[in-house]
């Protein structure tokens, strides 16, 4: 009795600095997540993976990477990631758009999306400074009927507004091209022009220019989109212009990252679905709108589709996404510094990160609990051996699920 005693004690303390202490994991393969860079932390909430059944603990994830030790050297398969989802009030949900917003930029905005709970708010904000989520109360333009909800798209921000064009209209499922806008500054909606806007379309790639003008390109409705045609909404002056592209075009893609490049100058893109590795990474000369494909080194990774690619540093950060492989967790960071050759690389230079020196110490810790727990369990079978029954297990029954977005 007294050595079961002390031995719960030591498993007691032990769970209990391992409940604390724990705040990096290993977060699970994802696509239709959002990935929001704010203050050197990249913040990663929802999405759902191959099973959406599964979309309830994949979706209400929300955890981050603290990149601001410049000196991160981390291989792509270690990146260690700290669990903020003890503090997430956001149901789970994929397909949704996140920006930084707010009076001091360091507010993501959540809008949209597609979750399984139909009371959903429309808009979350998460406060970095606080670590915590709230529905703010968004002032409606006055006469004008509900803001329905949107998935499938992506947000923009410039000059603190998000800019939410197109997606699915969650009520009618179908695509639309409306331009939804949020002040992030004044908690307030508006609506942007109709004239001249892209046709109806959802999982498009879309990034901010120089110029305050959003290029939108590429998604679906169904019918592919090519991309010989790139769309520009000016945030400025609230209209919309349509270039014809020429050079080596991309084939039709949903599901793809848009992002500047360094230089502002051209914007690089990368995956999609039914898009395979040499077909994968295109950039567009902003000056001409002339498609090629760079010049690359290192080792050319799958593409995939459905993840979210973000610039920091001099790095295009991909997070996650789905490929052929069914594990895909992982990150790849595409060195863009050099516009005549980018390089796929795993290590980012510099010395090991606080945070992974955590893991580290949080990961043995672990293996001694489960090592404890183990030799307990056996100590309890061994007694109990000769008193057990043998027990009949149903089979397991693996439902096959139609793989769909
Ligand atoms: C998400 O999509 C499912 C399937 O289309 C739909 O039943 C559900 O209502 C959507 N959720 C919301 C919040 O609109
Ligand atoms: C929104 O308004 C309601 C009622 O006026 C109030 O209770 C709530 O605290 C407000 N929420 C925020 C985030 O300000
Ligand atoms: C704005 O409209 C939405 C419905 O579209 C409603 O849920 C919300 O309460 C309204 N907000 C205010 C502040 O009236
Ligand atoms: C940004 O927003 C402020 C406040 O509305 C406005 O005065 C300013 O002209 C805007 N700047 C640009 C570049 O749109
Ligand atoms: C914010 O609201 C104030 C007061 O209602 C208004 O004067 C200002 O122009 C608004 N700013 C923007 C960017 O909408
Ligand atoms: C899809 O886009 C094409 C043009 O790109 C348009 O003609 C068609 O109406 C759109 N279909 C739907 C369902 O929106
Ligand atoms: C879309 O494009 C793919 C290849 O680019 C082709 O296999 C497919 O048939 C096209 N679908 C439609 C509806 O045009
Ligand atoms: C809006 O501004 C852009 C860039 O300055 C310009 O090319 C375009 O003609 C303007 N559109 C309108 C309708 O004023
Ligand atoms: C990759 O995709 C492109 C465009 O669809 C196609 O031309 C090429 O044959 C594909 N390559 C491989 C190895 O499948
Ligand atoms: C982009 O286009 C401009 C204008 O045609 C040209 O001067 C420049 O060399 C092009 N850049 C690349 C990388 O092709
Ligand atoms: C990454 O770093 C590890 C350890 O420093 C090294 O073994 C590995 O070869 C490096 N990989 C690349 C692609 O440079």
């Amino acid at each position: 009795m007294l050595k079961n005693s002390l031995v719960y004690l030591i498993l007691f303390n032990l769970i209990q600095f391992w409940s604390v202490e724990i705040d990096c994991f290993q977060p699970s393969q994802r696509y239709l997540h959002t990935a929001t860079f704010i203050d050197n932390k990249l913040y990663i909430l929802g999405g759902r993976d191959k099973l959406d059944t599964s979309i309830e603990t994949i979706g209400k994830d929300f955890f981050y990477r603290d990149f601001s030790t410049s000196s991160v050297n981390f291989n792509s398969q270690e990146l260690s990631w700290l669990d903020l989802s003890n503090v997430n009030i956001v149901p789970p949900h994929k397909a949704a758009a996140a920006v930084k917003g707010g009076v001091n930029n360091d507010i993501l905005f959540l809008y949209g999306g597609n979750s399984t709970d139909n009371d959903m708010a429309l808009v979350y904000t998460f406060d970095t400074k606080s670590n915590s989520w709230s529905i703010p109360n968004i002032t409606n333009m006055s006469g004008e009927e509900e803001f329905s909800r949107k998935a499938f798209l992506t947000g923009i921000i410039d000059n603190g507004s998000m800019y939410l064009w197109g997606g699915v209209e969650e009520i009618s499922k179908y695509s639309v091209n409306d331009m939804l806008i949020l002040d992030t500054i004044n908690l307030s909606w508006r609506k942007g022009s109709l004239v001249n806007t892209p046709s109806p379309r959802r999982n498009y790639g879309a990034t901010l220019l120089p110029n305050h003008q959003i290029i939108y390109m590429g998604g679906s409705n169904y019918t592919n989109i090519t991309l010989n045609e790139v769309y520009l909404y000016d945030t400025i002056n609230d209209s919309w212009d349509t270039k014809t592209t020429s050079g080596i075009i991309p084939s039709s893609r949903e599901g793809f990252s848009v992002n500047l490049g360094l230089d502002g100058q051209r914007v690089i893109i990368f995956g999609g679905i039914g898009v395979n590795s040499t077909d994968a990474l295109y950039v567009l000369n902003l000056s001409d709108f002339k498609w090629y494909i760079p010049k690359v080194s290192g080792t050319i990774p799958e593409s995939r589709n459905n993840h979210k690619a973000n610039v920091i540093g001099n790095y295009l950060v991909i997070t996650f996404g789905q490929s052929t492989k069914t594990i895909e967790s992982d990150v790849l960071f595409l060195d863009i510094s050099n516009n005549d050759e980018y390089i796929w690389t795993e290590n980012l230079s510099g010395s090991p990160s606080k945070s992974k020196v955590i893991c580290v110490i949080i990961g043995s810790t672990i293996g001694g609990v489960l090592l404890i727990i183990g030799m307990f369990l056996l100590y309890k079978w061994n007694k109990n051996r000769r008193l057990r029954r043998n027990a009949v297990h149903p089979p397991d029954v693996e439902q096959e699920i139609k793989h769909k977005i």
